[in-house]
């Protein structure tokens, strides 16, 4: 049984709906109540019939993550801590390792983790977990995706009110990546063991600057909008959330600005464009947020 954490959330939800689709039977796990209505998440089966298992439980929570990794041998890792830390990856390792039945874990990590900049560790906090689990003697894969697509969501309303979106990255340029490449990476890692050792950086297929990426939403989504697009660049490191300035000042120095064949390796197929994730996307910023 594949137990999907952070299933409430932008991969892990992917990644259950991939699940459901392909019939392999897996526990979702989030804080919150069951979600009606959300394919992969709402128990529906899926054409083979198989019913999705739902639990709650918290990273926070010792004896929730016992009951979740119950009977569990592979994991799919999805680690969002509300400051950097490595806390709750190593207290998810320590209940697999108490569960005694986990034999893999998939982990979501970040582009860049482990890289040295500007005095600091890139992603220091996936970078600890990735040691973690890649000591803890069980089968492992590491999935290292750029900036996603979906990221665009999070300035919808300003998009909708004709405001520019702030550019925290300047004019470098990023393999912005479709969510639904990395869970289908995911997905294969967790169904198999042909994958086991190895670190993805799962990029989509080209480098595009933040300018760049605001046209195509201009573009694509033109009948939906009527206005521009404005970018404006963020003034300065201030306007960085303190969380993620090494990241942030990596990537704005141009040390994200590499494509990678591993989707097409692992999928057998080329990565999504961002253009394609906007049209697919585009009832998303059709109503007003
Ligand atoms: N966004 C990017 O561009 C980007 C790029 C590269 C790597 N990443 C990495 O991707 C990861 C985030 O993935 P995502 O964007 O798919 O996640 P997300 O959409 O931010 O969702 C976070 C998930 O974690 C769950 N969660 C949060 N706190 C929890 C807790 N204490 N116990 C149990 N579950 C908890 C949430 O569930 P509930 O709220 O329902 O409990 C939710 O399902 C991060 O590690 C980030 O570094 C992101």
């Amino acid at each position: 049984m594949i137990l999907v954490t952070g299933a409430t959330g932008t991969i892990g939800s992917h990644v259950a709906r991939q699940l459901t689709e392909r019939g392999v039977p897996f526990r979702a796990m989030s804080r919150r109540e069951r979600p009606d209505g959300v394919p992969g998440l709402d128990g529906a089966p899926g054409p083979d019939g198989a019913q999705p298992d739902w639990i709650r439980a918290d990273f926070d929570d010792p004896a929730s993550l016992a009951t979740a990794l119950t009977d569990i041998e592979t994991v799919f890792l999805v680690t969002a801590p509300p400051t950097p830390t490595a806390a709750h990856d190593l207290a998810l390792l320590t209940a697999a390792r108490a569960a005694g039945s986990v034999r893999r874990i998939v982990k979501l990590s970040a582009i860049g983790t482990g890289e040295q900049f500007d005095g600091a560790t890139v992603g220091a906090w996936h970078h600890a977990a990735e040691q973690a689990i890649e000591a803890s003697g069980l089968a492992w894969t590491m999935l290292r995706p750029p900036s996603f697509a979906s990221n665009v969501l999070f300035y919808r309303a300003l998009i909708h009110a004709g405001e520019p979106i702030p550019n925290l990255v300047g004019d470098a340029r990023q393999a912005i990546v479709d969510p639904r490449d990395v869970a289908a990476v995911a997905v294969a890692a967790l169904t198999g063991d042909a994958h086991d050792g190895q670190r993805y950086t799962v990029t989509g297929p080209e480098l595009l600057t933040f300018a760049d990426q605001a046209a195509v939403l201009e573009r694509v989504l033109e009948r939906v909008l009527q206005r521009p697009v404005k970018v404006a660049d963020a003034p300065g490191p201030d306007a960085v959330p303190a969380a993620i300035v090494t990241e942030i000042g990596w990537a704005r120095a141009g040390g994200a600005a590499y494509v990678t064949d591993h989707v097409r390796q692992v999928l057998g197929r080329p990565a999504g464009t961002f253009e394609q994730w906007v049209r697919d996307h585009r009832e998303s910023f059709a109503a007003t947020p």
